[in-house]
């Protein structure tokens, strides 16, 4: 059914109203703050599933990376679970069963009864595995609630939104809203350069098809609700903000007290990196410098009113948050006051052997009207590590830093 609707500042949009198709699944795949007010989620980034699979080491670290979920579902009650990109390491597993390590990653979710929503990342595509594939197979599943809603040669798969709506009153309009981004990278599924037989890498940044049906559909959204209802974004890969905040403020970077969190890949890897800090190239030659690929894509951020913060993973040794807030020495941009985070490496696979551990985000239905979440990272040990609240002074509250471990 579409029908056309106008509110004040939205300008006038067509909108499919026909979103939910409740009934069709066995369990509520309505996202909604809890009857206490709190929505509450849990990130686990670079899981790293399928890494060496015919050695021993590498089925035993999947088992570890289950154990970490199983702890920190035990220690947390979240509504929602996001797995934040390179669930599989792509450059490791067959063609023949690349996806059934997802069985795997999703089993702890299924035995809880959580709803989950993914994004991609760059180890999640290879020449034996397909991210269309990823979610072909999560989609076997009702918790899943990971989407494609963009379907260009070049968009990646995992762009989608998903609404959370308030614990009671006008069920018709979303408390929250939650954005997913594709920041792709890797290799293409079955592709072979024809000059050096080497695989043929993706570009490693959300692309402009998906920052356009971003910014559309903002707008529809916006007047169909009457009103900019506040939001979060995932994406894999962050963004260059990340970087240059780390890097400016001569070398002090990312501050103990202010920014806790560890912060150890420095420089850190971002969208449309270059080689040297990251992994993407053919043969020994980098093929990816960066030249502003993700200008466009944050100009949108920053354009979406009441967007709170976005997350990231990709660089496992980094779990800071920080407010961009102000233009960072080389860009051309100038930050809102959108808070970029870092979730914690929450997989055995992958570099490095920092405590694994998953990223928390909690919001109330008033906290999210006035743009503040709190956030914190709960460890495997069962301990909590960096909780800050994400209000309009943070960067400037004191906090106790977080060990490097
Ligand atoms: C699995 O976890 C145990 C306990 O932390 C650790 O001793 C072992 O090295 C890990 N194995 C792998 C392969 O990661
Ligand atoms: C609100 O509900 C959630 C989920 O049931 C629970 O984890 C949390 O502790 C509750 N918070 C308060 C303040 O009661
Ligand atoms: C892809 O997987 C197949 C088995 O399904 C295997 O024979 C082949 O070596 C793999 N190729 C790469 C590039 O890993
Ligand atoms: C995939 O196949 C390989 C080789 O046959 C095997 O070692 C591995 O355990 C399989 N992976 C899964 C998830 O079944
Ligand atoms: C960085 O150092 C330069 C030269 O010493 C100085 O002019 C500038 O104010 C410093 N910037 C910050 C943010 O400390
Ligand atoms: C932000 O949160 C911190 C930590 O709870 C608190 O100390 C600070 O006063 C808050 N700032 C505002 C503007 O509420």
């Amino acid at each position: 059914m579409m029908r056309l609707l106008s509110a004040a500042g939205c300008g006038l949009a067509v909108i499919n109203s026909a979103f939910a198709a409740p009934g069709k699944y066995g369990i509520d795949r309505t996202l909604r703050f809890t009857d206490n007010g709190t929505f509450q989620l849990a990130l686990f980034n670079d899981l790293h599933y399928g890494e060496a699979e015919n050695l021993v080491w590498g089925p035993q670290q999947d088992v570890n990376s289950t154990r970490v979920t199983n702890s920190v579902l035990d220690n947390e009650q979240a509504q929602l679970v996001v797995l934040n990109g390179d669930l599989i390491t792509g450059e490791n597993t067959y063609k023949h069963n690349s996806t059934d390590y997802i069985n795997e990653v999703v089993q702890p979710l299924l035995e809880r009864n959580l709803l989950w929503a993914s994004t991609y990342g760059n180890h999640d595509s290879d020449f034996n595995l397909s991210r269309h594939n990823i979610l072909q197979r999560e989609q076997t599943w009702p918790n899943a609630l990971t989407r494609q809603d963009v379907s260009t040669p070049t968009s990646g798969v995992s762009n989608y939104w998903l609404p959370v709506y308030p614990s009671s009153g006008d069920a018709d309009v979303p408390a929250l809203l939650l954005w997913f981004f594709d920041s792709r990278g890797g290799n293409y599924y079955l592709q072979t350069s024809a000059s050096t037989g080497e695989s043929v890498p993706q570009p490693n940044w959300v692309d402009q098809t998906a920052v356009d049906w971003f910014t559309e559909t903002r707008t529809h959204l916006c007047s169909q609700y009457g009103r900019d209802v506040p939001s979060l974004a995932f994406v894999h890969i962050p963004v260059n903000a990340m970087l240059a905040f780390q890097q400016s403020q001569n070398d002090t970077g990312v501050r103990p007290h202010y920014e806790p969190g560890i912060n150890d890949d420095d420089p850190l890897a971002q969208q449309g990196y270059t080689e040297g800090q990251g992994d993407v190239t053919d043969g020994n030659a980098p093929v990816f410098t960066y030249n502003g690929e993700d200008v466009p894509f944050m100009q949108a951020l920053l354009d979406t009113p009441n967007l709170i913060a976005m997350f990231s993973g990709h660089d496992h040794g980094d779990d800071f948050c920080f407010k961009w807030d102000t233009q960072l020495p080389g860009m051309s941009l100038k930050g809102n006051g959108l808070d970029l985070c870092f979730g914690r490496h929450s997989g055995y696979g992958g570099y490095g052997s920092w405590i694994r551990g998953s990223r928390q985000v909690l919001v109330t239905e008033e906290m999210a009207k006035e743009g503040v979440v709190e956030t914190w990272v709960r460890l495997e040990t069962g301990a909590t590590s960096g909780s800050v609240v994400l209000n309009g002074t943070y960067g400037q509250d004191y906090y106790p830093a977080v060990p490097d471990a």
